[in-house]
């Protein structure tokens, strides 16, 4: 296995909200980064998303212009797997699909050097699952990355059945190199983080949708009762509508009917309206 100390290079499958923000912290870190996507389009869009996100920390003076630059330069956008060949980690970060993740597995397994960590964002599915579909399932860890990425501090770390005690040792080492904290979990559906608040959020759908309270109410009961920095409808906004619901379907597969997903969930992802991210969700935004 490649130790940490001799990682330089890290590669980024997804140049999605999570895969950019996991390039981003990875190059303000010092690490030269290499984001991949299918098409031009989706990598234009995270370089860009790195680039706002970069002006704002600047802003905020978390980062000096020159950090910043130099963090910029060090991320290259591409189109080709081949790419990642120099890599020494791969986090995945594509869409949240066992067969979409298998099939990415499955390449990185033929194109990035045999003693090289493969770790995959997934929010919900098995990381053993996704591990099975290479001949490196020791190699292979979740590392779960909460959004926004640049600002939030936790890194969940994700244990299949096959993960080797080194490789999770080097994935926290990693974690803390980007300035994170991490906990760990076992390979269950949800892991830590969205068994607990994916039921969450489905049951402040679910008040809503059964005129508990108006959504605003919901929010702001849950924010100023229990001190967290939004309530569910605003976060799910946050999150995606869409990525809420294939989160709680497949608690729910997994799981049983405890999570069952709220119905005013399935209409507002079938309307399209997924969030933030589509200008519309529980709430709207310019
Ligand atoms: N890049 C850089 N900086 C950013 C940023 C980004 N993408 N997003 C926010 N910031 C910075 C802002 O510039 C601001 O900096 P400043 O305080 O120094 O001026 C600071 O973060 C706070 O941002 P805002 O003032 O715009 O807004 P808020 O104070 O409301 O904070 C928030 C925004 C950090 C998103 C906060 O509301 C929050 O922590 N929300 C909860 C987020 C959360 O729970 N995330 C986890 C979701 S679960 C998950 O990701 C798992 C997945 O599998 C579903």
């Amino acid at each position: 296995m490649r130790e940490l100390d001799s990682i330089s290079t890290v590669g980024v499958v997804g140049a999605g909200t999570m895969g950019n923000g996991i390039a981003q912290v990875a190059a303000t870190a010092g690490y030269d980064v290499v984001m991949r996507d299918i098409e031009d389009e989706f990598v234009d869009r995270g370089l860009d998303a790195i680039e706002s996100s970069l002006d704002r920390l600047v802003g905020s003076e978390k980062l000096s212009e020159k950090e910043s630059e130099s963090a910029r330069d060090r991320v290259t956008g591409t189109t080709d797997l081949d790419a990642l060949a120099d890599c020494d980690l791969v986090v995945e970060a594509a869409v949240e699909n066992m067969e979409i993740k298998q099939d990415v597995f499955a390449d990185l397994d033929e194109v990035v050097p045999e003693d090289v960590v493969l770790a995959t964002n997934t929010s919900t599915l098995s990381v053993t699952s996704i591990a099975s579909a290479t001949d490196r399932p020791d190699l292979v860890v979740g590392l779960h990355f909460m959004n926004p990425v640049p600002v939030m501090k936790g890194v969940e770390l994700v244990v299949g059945e096959h993960t080797d005690e080194a490789v999770v040792d080097l994935a926290h080492g990693f974690a803390e190199e980007l300035g994170k904290e991490t906990w760990e979990s076992d390979d269950k559906p949800g892991f830590v983080s969205n068994r607990i608040l994916m039921p969450w959020i489905n049951e402040g759908i679910r008040a809503f949708d059964e005129g508990v309270a108006t959504k605003a109410d919901i929010d702001r009961g849950m924010k100023l009762g229990t001190n967290v920095p939004m309530g569910p409808l605003e976060l799910a906004d946050h999150i995606g509508l869409d990525i809420c619901l294939d989160a709680t379907r497949t608690l729910h597969d997994e799981l049983g009917d405890r999570y069952t997903p709220a119905y005013l969930l399935k209409r507002k992802v079938e309307a399209g309206d997924l969030g933030k991210k589509t200008g519309r969700g529980f709430y709207g935004y310019d």
